[in-house]
């Protein structure tokens, strides 16, 4: 499938929807503490977003291939959880956690995608360290999203601030376009060569998102066919940005 060139219509309503999704996610995150459940977090981003009158993007959203609809509206991926884990009441977060939170609202028709990684309480100086990485990591990548550029140079980019830390960098998902749906053309992976993969263009809108292991960079698939973890059971980060390329500077959606 070709990628997408948003329309003019389509890129303010991106905008907005970024803007409340990045807003949204915040407040989330503010949330986070020990003693909340995931299933709390998950029930305040869903209310927050319904009460902007968008609607959650990921609530039944059912991939091609997955086997059962996605069944809440936020991802809560804990410690040794990647991405996708799904919110329960009974799942406690405790001091020294890290909680990857996922989310995606449709606003007007249109997907934004956005995820944070954050500590409950006071966290290891090594989980810290991991966030960090993460984040310049997914910084590295925003920055070579621009006209002209390709997939690859921002894969590059972002495998090369995760290889001297020798974290594991997850190769089973990857960033993706996004906007009329929530994963379309291109799938852009978190490691590669320079000057590969397509040619990004003034009004693509993809999602960056690395993801990266304390340990080993294999991953297992949990029993209830959602949920990715580490498969020698390290921590993972997780970081994800919508972001509008544009003719100048990458444009980040997902933001307050
Ligand atoms: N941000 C997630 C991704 O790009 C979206 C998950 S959709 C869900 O993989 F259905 F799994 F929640
Ligand atoms: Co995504």
């Amino acid at each position: 499938m070709a990628i997408i060139i948003k329309t003019e219509k389509e890129i303010e309503a991106l905008r907005e929807g970024g803007k409340r999704l990045g807003t949204i996610l915040q407040k989330v995150a503010q949330k986070v503490a020990p003693g909340v459940s995931t299933m709390e977090l998950n029930d305040y981003a869903e209310k927050l977003i319904r009460e902007g009158g968008d609607e959650p993007a990921f609530l039944n959203y059912k991939p091609y291939g997955a086997s059962s609809p996605y069944p809440a509206s936020l991802c809560v991926s804990v410690n040794n959880e990647i991405v996708h884990g799904i919110p329960k009441k009974n799942h406690i977060l405790k001091e020294g956690d890290v909680v990857s939170i996922d989310l995606g609202l449709k606003h007007k028709g249109t997907f934004t995608d956005h995820a944070l990684t954050v500590p409950v309480g006071k966290i290891s100086k090594s989980a810290e360290k991991l966030l960090s990485v993460c984040q310049e990591a997914l910084a590295a990548g925003i920055f070579e999203a621009r006209a002209g550029n390709r997939i690859g140079d921002i894969s590059f980019a972002i495998e090369s601030v995760i290889k001297p830390h020798k974290y594991g960098i997850v190769r089973e998902l990857a960033g993706h376009g996004v906007g009329r749906e929530i994963h379309e053309d291109p799938y852009v992976p978190n490691f590669g060569k320079k000057g590969t993969g397509a040619v990004l263009q003034k009004g693509m809108v993809i999602a960056i998102e690395p993801m990266i292991n304390e340990g080993g960079k294999d991953v297992v698939l949990a029993s209830d066919d959602w949920t990715f973890k580490t498969k020698d059971g390290t921590k993972s980060a997780h970081f994800e940005h919508t972001i509008l390329i544009t003719d100048g500077e990458p444009e980040i959606l997902t933001q307050s």
